[in-house]
């Protein structure tokens, strides 16, 4: 009888009784969603009693935190890990499990501290970074270099002049980024915004954007698209990939993207490998430069079963230990969290600009820290793009951004 019981024991565990099913929710802009499966194989091969079930989402960060509404809203008990963009903390502590207690198992005090920051609300840890962002710009160094430019763009005017020259001469565009209305455009707004000298919010919190800076700095934006007409009139439908994709076939100077885009542009089907450069952001008229700090972090559903948290966090813990955010890093272009994966060699060979910009990663800004930040960023959402397609002027949205952020904020 007890050999049954053993053989029978025997077959449930091989038939996976025991085994704990998880979900977990990635984007798939660039190589993140192909380099992500690649890890889960790994991390069941450890873990081969956990199964992971990938939740695909849409591209745009703002139709992905429209369906965590949803989900968290109705209860729902999947997904079970999150990917979470760096501005929803705050909005969504109160779905999420609490992971303060477990600082020291995720190794907290190892990640760049900004990230940290990102992802304690009230003094509570509610997620752990898993990768970070800011904005660069990218150009093309063959094409610079036989105009005769030995140095990328170093303010905003300087830009103009090399795109107008280069995307005349070439029959290309000149400078191409995310101009759609969603949370990317919010991102690169702000670069020219703080470039330029100005702000949405000062360190009190009081709306500060009604200034001529922010006039100036959306009224180059516009410039850039129908004055010295080196960004298409397409742009202000442009997300990253969209961006992407038109500076990779070789028919812009420059693009404003995130650190993900390098991979792609030096991988072997695209047709500038080895052509490109990363540089800061440039500087505006007062001599400022600013990159927005993006990036996500992996969080877990307070309403997931005390078997799925466990499962979670084991699976959180393998996705941003060294050599995962290493493998990532040289995979997918995302940039680690943690700080020692910068000093490793490996990183530095595949994505020097990675380690040689990292000044640029570690003072990058972030938006405006406000519990209804989707709000806010909505507002800016449709006054910027208004002015982008002419709808509206510049010194009219800004004015109307500053009357609507200060009814939200109660001002
Ligand atoms: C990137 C950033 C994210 C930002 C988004 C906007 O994914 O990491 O923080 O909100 O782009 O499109």
């Amino acid at each position: 009888m007890r050999k049954y019981f053993a053989l029978l024991l025997a077959v449930l565990l091989v038939g996976g009784l025991f085994a704990v099913k998880i979900t977990m929710t990635s984007g798939g802009v660039g190589k993140e969603l192909e380099v992500l499966k690649k890890q889960l194989e790994m991390f069941h091969q450890q873990y081969p009693d956990i199964e992971v079930e990938i939740i695909p989402m849409p591209d745009s960060s703002t139709e992905r935190h429209d369906l965590y509404v949803t989900y968290f809203a109705a209860g729902e008990t999947d997904p079970d890990v999150l990917m979470l963009d760096v501005i929803w903390p705050a909005e969504f502590a109160p779905f999420l499990e609490d992971l303060t207690a477990d600082k020291d198992y995720f190794e907290l005090g190892e990640f760049l501290p900004g990230t940290v920051m990102s992802v304690t609300v009230n003094g509570r840890i509610v997620a752990v970074p898993w990768f970070t962002d800011a904005g660069l710009l990218y150009y093309r160094k063959d094409l610079l270099e036989k105009y005769g430019y030995d140095h990328a763009p170093r303010t905003w005017d300087e830009l103009v002049e090399m795109a107008k020259k280069i995307s005349q001469a070439e029959g290309i565009h000149g400078f191409v980024w995310q101009g759609a209305r969603y949370e990317g455009l919010v991102c690169d707004f702000l670069e020219y915004l703080w470039s330029f000298g100005g702000d949405v919010l000062d360190e009190s919190g009081k709306v500060v954007i009604d200034s001529p800076e922010a006039v100036a700095a959306l009224q180059f934006m516009v410039d850039l698209i129908y004055k010295h007409k080196v960004t298409p009139e397409g742009v202000t439908t442009y997300m990253e990939e969209d961006a992407r994709r038109i500076f990779q076939n070789g028919e812009a100077v420059f693009m404003r993207n995130w650190p993900y885009a390098w991979s792609l542009v030096n991988s072997d089907e695209s047709p500038i490998k080895g052509k490109v450069g990363v540089a800061p952001l440039p500087m505006g008229p007062g001599g400022r430069r600013a990159a927005t700090l993006g990036g996500w972090v992996l969080g877990i559903n307070k309403f997931s079963s005390p078997e799925e948290k466990e499962a979670a966090k084991k699976l959180i813990k393998f996705l941003t230990s060294y050599d995962q955010q290493l493998y990532k890093a040289i995979n997918a272009g995302q940039n680690p969290t943690r700080k020692a994966v910068y000093k490793d060699p490996k990183l530095k060979e595949a994505a020097p600009f990675m380690v040689e910009l990292l000044e640029v990663f570690i003072n990058a800004l972030p938006r405006p820290r406000v519990a209804n930040y989707t709000e806010v960023s909505d507002v800016i959402q449709r006054y910027v793009h208004a002015a982008l397609t002419r709808q509206t002027t510049p010194e009219d949205a800004i004015k109307n951004i500053a009357k609507e952020l200060k009814f939200l904020l109660g001002q």
